[in-house]
């Protein structure tokens, strides 16, 4: 299965910071934003990943996540000119898809906890259809809401309901079969004016095509698409870091414990940097030897 990261937008919730900059290369604590939804799709396994950015912050994302092989993954950039709604995101990566299955991962979302690598492999392995989470939230207003019955099997998709008809959110990591680009070319723009990937959704919820998987409640996940989710973000980030000595999406530990990269290859990463994540880095090798 391919991988997208959608890190277009605007970011105009968090100006005037994002004037200058794109949201998805802010810090969460100690790591780029988009680090995270990277590290989501390489821990399901994914190792070709698509960046969709604004026209903007193209030269940006390339100087930061390069061609990928520092990480033993394939990264290619595409843009999106405006942002006229997540499901564009098919079109744009069209060529890239080829035909193939696909996740997309929003760039400011973040996932976190024990034994979520497995769950993600099991939905990664996916070949027709789609496939969602669910996470249980007390703010449903803010989100794409599912109502699911006895069995988990979804009884209703709704993009931002005035009036929710339940607490489980769909989280911005989605999983498609290869009709995905076919699915997106048919969704009209909302009330809202967007391509809504709740309109995708539910074309597969119509044809009884949509799987749900209930995100358990202990793991996290955050979006980070305001001032204060930001700062809640880096703090979350910061107290499992400090407390564990492990780090939360470190694309080079991933890759490593992956087998993506060796230790010799491991090493060379850790001598790129100056600071405290080359200690890091090497921490890992000696503790494994
Ligand atoms: O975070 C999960 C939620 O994400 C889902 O529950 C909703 O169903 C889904 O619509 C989406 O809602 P948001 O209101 O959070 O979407 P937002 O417009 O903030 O965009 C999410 C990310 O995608 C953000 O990092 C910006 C980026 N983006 C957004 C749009 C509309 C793009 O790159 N291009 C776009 O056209």
């Amino acid at each position: 299965m391919k991988g997208i990261v959608l890190a277009g937008g605007t970011g105009s919730r968090l100006h005037p910071v994002t004037r200058g900059v794109s949201k998805h290369l802010l810090s969460i604590y100690d790591k780029p934003l988009i680090y995270y939804p990277i590290s989501t799709l390489m821990l399901a396994g994914i190792t070709e990943i698509l960046v969709i950015c604004a026209p903007e912050h193209g030269a940006a994302y390339r100087s930061l996540l390069r061609d990928g092989s520092q990480w033993g993954v394939s990264i290619s950039y595409a843009i999106q000119d405006d942002p006229n709604g997540l499901a564009e995101a098919f079109l744009i990566g069209r060529d890239f898809i080829d035909g193939q299955p696909c996740a997309l991962a929003l760039g400011d979302n973040i996932f976190y906890g024990a034994g979520l690598s497995g769950q993600l492999q099991v939905l990664a392995a996916l070949k027709r259809g789609a496939a969602v989470l669910a996470y249980q939230v007390n703010d449903p207003k803010r989100f794409g809401i599912v109502e699911l019955d006895g069995d988990d099997k979804p009884v209703s998709l709704e993009e931002k309901p005035e009036t929710p008809k339940s607490n489980w959110a769909i989280p911005g990591l989605y999983f498609y079969g290869s009709d995905v680009v076919q699915v997106a070319e048919q969704v009209t723009p909302s009330a809202r004016g967007e391509l809504e990937i709740t309109s995708v959704n539910e074309a597969y919820f119509q044809r009884g095509e949509l799987t749900v998987t209930r995100l358990q409640r202990g793991t996290t996940w955050l979006d980070a698409g305001t001032f204060d989710s930001l700062l809640e973000a880096s703090q979350f980030v910061q107290t499992v870091e400090k407390r564990q000595g492990l780090k939360v999406a470190c694309l080079e530990e991933v890759a490593w414990r992956r087998s993506l990269i060796t230790d010799d290859q491991m090493r060379e990463r850790a001598n790129e940097f100056k600071n405290e994540y080359r200690d890091y880095l090497l921490s890992l090798l000696q503790s494994e030897s």
